[in-house]
């Protein structure tokens, strides 16, 4: 969804969201797996060298990915932020998760920091789209020729760059940061509630476990976000 982030430096609201956000969906973190990412290491199926080595081993890997996702569903923490949508405009939610959950809830304005596990992009001539399915026979091919790779960042990879700096100036210009289920701990997605709390906006955490951003934020919710979030409301005080 590289092309769906488009600055709104007006926006008073910025929703920033981490693997907690998806977990009472039944999605793993990635803090609570020992380092492990389904079993592997992440350098083993999620970095180019890894790729590069094996491609089909690390499309295996993600359409396993895609097939257990699609037996998921959003949970009430994905359909809250949608329903804020709806009532306050469509903010950003800018996502390090490349699951497309906040999309299946109904929310719109999701900026895709890490990439979706729901594209395909050529490594040759960058071509992208949109997949909707689990397993592929074999490794997809572009029509230019080349193989496709899943549309993820990796590790040692630069975020988007248009997706990461519209994320920066939404992050200065919002009057309140909603922080939701992320560790705080991975760059330069922990970055965004330092810029919001530097320029004097309310940074607002939700999350179960105290982070490195507990200390400084304006207020800590502590729980479980599809317990916390369908009774808050994210636009108090803010008219
Ligand atoms: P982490 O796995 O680092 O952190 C998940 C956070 O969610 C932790 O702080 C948990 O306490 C919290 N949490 C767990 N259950 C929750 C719940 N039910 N409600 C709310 N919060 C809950 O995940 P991220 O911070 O998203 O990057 O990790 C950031 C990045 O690290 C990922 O996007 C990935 C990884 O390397 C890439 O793949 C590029």
């Amino acid at each position: 969804m590289r092309g769906e982030a488009q600055p709104r430096p007006d926006s008073p609201l910025l929703v920033l969201t981490g693997a907690g956000v998806s977990a009472e969906s039944g999605v793993p973190t990635f803090r609570d797996a020992a380092g492990l990412w389904e079993g592997r290491r992440p350098e083993d199926v999620a970095s180019p060298a890894a790729f590069h080595r094996d491609p089909l081993d690390v499309w295996k890997f993600y359409w396993e990915r895609r097939e257990k996702l699609l037996t998921l569903s959003p949970n009430p923490a994905h359909r809250a932020i949608a329903a804020w949508q709806e009532k306050f405009g469509d903010f950003p939610v800018v996502t390090q998760n490349i699951d497309g959950l906040h999309q299946l809830a109904g929310s719109r304005n999701v900026w895709e920091l890490h990439g979706s596990l729901w594209i395909d992009r050529c490594v040759a001539c960058g071509h992208e789209r949109r997949v909707q399915t689990g397993r592929e026979t074999g490794i997809p091919r572009c029509s230019c020729g080349a193989i496709y790779r899943p549309g993820v960042v990796w590790f040692g990879e630069a975020l988007p760059e248009t997706v990461l700096n519209n994320a920066f100036e939404a992050a200065r210009n919002a009057r309140r940061v909603l922080v939701i289920g992320t560790s705080n701990l991975v760059y330069p997605a922990a970055l965004l509630p330092r810029l919001a709390l530097e320029a004097g906006s309310e940074v607002i955490e939700f999350n179960p476990e105290p982070t490195p951003l507990t200390p400084h934020a304006t207020r800590f919710i502590q729980g479980k976000a599809a317990q916390t979030l369908p009774t808050f409301n994210p636009g108090d005080g803010l008219e």
